[in-house]
């Protein structure tokens, strides 16, 4: 185990919070002792772990130690002060590990894979929302996710944080206006879940038929004006009782419930 350097701090820092910084390193932090022992376990690609004082002496931690120590991954200790400052939580347990993006298939390839549809977020801002729907989308079998117009960063240790470890299971691509026209060319069905519009379709109603793509919308705002323009259908999960709209996390999980039905 080594001290902290302040260059190391200072990188920890920028991680905790530069996405520009995060892509150029190609690392990110994953916060609390689960998810690094995962990592460990699952020969996870692991620069450093960073472990607090408090944590160090912590009577209850000696066997953690022990399995941390006998890993053979570089263990740096870390002030509490310090720690609080690059943690993104609360009550942090005094554990986060650095550990490397993963490569990302490209369009191409995801494309040829069997996919039942793939899953495209226009905009999505909330870091709680988006490890959710991360979540969500492994637990549905769905592991690839396209993303257009600025949606959070999947590795903002908010987002690593609530996708409970499975942002490390997703493959994410960024689109644009560009490529959402290939597709469609390409004859890909764009699905959009919105409320807004006149012509929406009960959910009931959708049949997926062909490559699809399903579309929800950013948490203020719903879909762009791109999206609408490359739409096929909207539809709408019916609600009652004047509710203006659902979390984008629950349209998610009961849309992909829906159109999973019956696949086994
Ligand atoms: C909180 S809503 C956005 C509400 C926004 N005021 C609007 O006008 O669309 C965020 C996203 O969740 C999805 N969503 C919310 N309620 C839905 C519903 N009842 N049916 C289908 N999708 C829904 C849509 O994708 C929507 O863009």
């Amino acid at each position: 185990m080594q001290k902290i350097t302040k260059n190391k701090i200072k990188d920890l820092y920028k991680l905790a919070n530069d996405k520009k910084f995060r892509d150029l390193s190609g690392e990110f932090i994953v916060e609390g002792l689960k998810i690094c022992k995962d990592l460990i376990k699952k020969k996870y690609s692991i620069c450093y772990i960073v472990i607090s004082v408090s944590f160090i002496k912590n009577k209850k931690n000696e066997k953690i130690l022990d399995f941390l120590n006998s890993s053979g991954v570089l263990i740096f200790e870390i002030l509490d002060k310090d720690f609080i400052k690059i943690s993104s939580l609360e009550n942090s347990q005094g554990i986060l590990c650095v550990a490397k993006k993963k490569e990302c298939k490209d369009l191409e390839s995801v494309l040829k894979q069997n996919n039942p549809f793939f899953v495209l977020f226009d905009g999505i801002q909330d870091p709680g929302n988006m490890g959710t729907i991360i979540r969500t989308l492994i637990a549905f079998g769905i592991k690839n996710l396209f993303t257009i117009n600025n949606s959070v960063d999947i590795y903002n240790p908010k987002v690593t944080r609530s996708s409970v470890g499975t942002v490390l299971d997703v493959n994410v691509l960024e689109l644009d206006k560009i490529i959402l026209n290939k597709l469609k060319k390409k004859g890909f069905k764009f699905l959009v879940s919105s409320l807004n519009e006149t012509k929406k379709k009960n959910i009931k109603q959708i049949k997926i038929i062909g490559q699809n793509t399903i579309i929800f919308g950013n948490e203020g705002n719903g879909v762009s004006k791109e999206v609408i323009d490359i739409a096929d259908d909207f539809f709408y999960i019916p609600m009652k009782n004047k509710v203006e709209s659902l979390n984008v996390t629950v349209s998610v999980a009961i849309t992909l419930y829906e159109f999973l039905r019956g696949e086994k």
